[in-house]
C-alpha cells in the first residue's frame, strides 16, 4: 500500500493531499485566514462551515494535481485529534464516506504526529532517523518530543500556558497587526532592534517545559506605557516585534539544544507554524551547528497546517496494519505522548 489520501480540517486550513509513501504527489491548502481575520482569531462555527464548502473541491484538486483517480487510492488518513471538534468532524465524515464507498482502509491521525512527520517530506528516500528530538511550535502547542520510532513518542516538555504561536498571535493583535500574527511579526521584526526592549525569558530551569504568558503580559504593559506616552511609532512597533520575537527564540533554541544533548540524540527537527519564522530558523541553525546536531526544518508550506504531513503519518500507521472503525471520533484534546 503506497498511495494515500490525506485530509486535514482541524483548525482553519482545509487541506487534502496525495502521498506515495513519503513522496508528496500533491498538497492543496485552502486557508481561511481572510475569513477569521475580521474577528482577530479563529471562529469555530465559521471554520466548520467553510470546511464543508471547500473540502470537496480541495479533494478534487489534490487528486487532479497528483494525476490519480479515486480508484487508485489505497488508503485514507484523516486528522481526528486534537482540534476544533466541529471542524474535525467535517474531515472525518469525508474520510468515512470515501472509505465506505471505495472499500478502503482508513486511519485517524493525531495532528501533532502529522507535524512530526512534516520534517521528512522533502527527502522521501532518506530513512527517518530514530531516535530524534522534535520541537513542535504551532498555534496550539509547544512541545519537546523524543521520537523513538514510528508511533513511539515520549513527551519531554510542553508549555504550561500559551503556545509559542498563540503568543505571536496575541502580541500581533495587541499591536493591531491582524491575524495570523506570526508572519506579520516575522516581517516587521526584520527592521526592528531585538535588543531595544528587554523582555523576560522563562527558563524554568531543571525542566524541559515552557511558559510564554509572562512575556505576553510584559509586552502588553510596555505597549500600554508607550501608548500613554504617545510614543508608539512604527519604528517602535518594529522594535517591539523584534524584541518579543527574540525572547521566544532565545528560549526555544536553548531548550531544544539542551534537551537534544541531554537525551543524546544527533538529530533535531523543528516543526509547526512558528518553525516558518526566519529568525528562529537561522538562530536554530547556528546553535545546532555549534552543538554538532543535524537540524531539519520543513519548508514553510509544510510548517503550517497541511494534509501531506497527515497522509505521511497515516501511511506508516496503515503500513503497520492499523485500521480505524466507522465509529472514529473527533477529540478536542488528546496528548501525542505521555
Ligand atoms: O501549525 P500551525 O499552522 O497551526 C496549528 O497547528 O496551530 O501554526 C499556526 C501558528 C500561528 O500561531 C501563526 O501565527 C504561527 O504559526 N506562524 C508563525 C509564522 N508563520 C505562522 N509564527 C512566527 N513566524 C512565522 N513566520
Ligand atoms: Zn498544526
Amino acid at each position: 500500500m503506497r498511495l494515500i489520501l490525506g485530509i486535514e480540517t482541524s483548525c482553519d486550513e482545509t487541506s487534502a493531499a496525495v502521498v506515495e509513501g513519503r513522496r508528496v504527489r500533491s498538497s492543496i491548502v485552502a486557508s481561511q485566514a481572510d475569513l477569521h481575520a475580521r474577528w482577530g482569531g479563529v471562529v469555530p462555527e465559521a471554520a466548520a462551515r467553510q470546511h464543508v464548502e471547500r473540502l470537496n473541491p480541495v479533494l478534487q484538486q489534490a487528486l487532479d494535481e497528483a494525476g490519480v483517480s479515486l480508484r487508485e487510492i489505497e488508503g485514507i488518513a484523516v486528522t481526528n485529534r486534537p482540534g476544533l471538534v466541529g471542524a474535525l468532524v467535517v474531515g472525518i465524515a469525508a474520510a468515512k464516506a470515501l472509505a465506505f464507498a471505495l472499500n478502503l482502509p482508513f486511519v485517524g491521525v493525531h495532528h501533532l504526529e502529522g507535524h512530526l512527520y512534516s520534517a521528512f517530506l522533502t527527502d522521501p528516500d532518506a530513512p527517518i532517523p530514530f531516535p530524534h528530538l522534535c520541537l513542535i511550535v504551532s498555534g496550539g502547542h509547544t512541545e519537546l518530543v523524543l521520537a523513538k520510532g514510528h508511533g513511539d513518542y515520549q513527551l519531554l516538555g510542553q508549555t504550561l500556558d500559551d503556545a509559542a504561536g498563540e503568543a505571536f498571535d496575541k502580541v500581533a493583535r495587541l499591536l493591531g497587526l491582524g491575524y495570523p500574527g506570526g508572519p506579520a511579526i516575522d516581517r516587521l521584526a526584520r527592521t526592528g532592534d531585538p535588543s531595544a526592549f528587554r523582555f523576560p525569558r522563562a527558563w524554568l530551569e531543571g525542566s524541559h517545559h515552557f511558559s510564554f504568558s509572562g512575556l505576553k503580559t510584559a509586552v502588553l504593559r510596555e505597549v500600554e506605557r508607550l501608548r500613554n506616552e504617545g510614543t508608539l511609532s512604527e519604528a517602535t512597533i518594529a522594535d517591539l516585534c523584534a524584541s518579543f520575537q527574540q525572547a521566544i527564540i532565545d528560549v526555544l533554541v536553548a531548550k531544544a539544544v539542551r534537551a537534544a544533548q541531554e537525551w543524546q540524540v544527533s538529530v533535531l527537527t523543528v516543526v509547526g507554524g512558528v518553525a516558518a519564522n526566519a529568525a528562529l530558523q537561522s538562530q536554530m541553525r547556528e546553535a545546532a551547528d555549534k552543538a554538532c546536531l543535524q537540524l531539519l526544518i520543513p519548508p514553510p508550506h509544510y510548517c503550517t497546517d497541511n494534509a501531506a504531513m497527515i497522509a505521511c503519518a497515516g501511511y506508516y500507521r496503515l503500513l503497520a496494519g492499523e485500521r480505524a472503525d466507522f465509529d472514529l471520533d473527533a477529540h478536542a484534546n488528546a496528548p501525542l505522548a505521555k
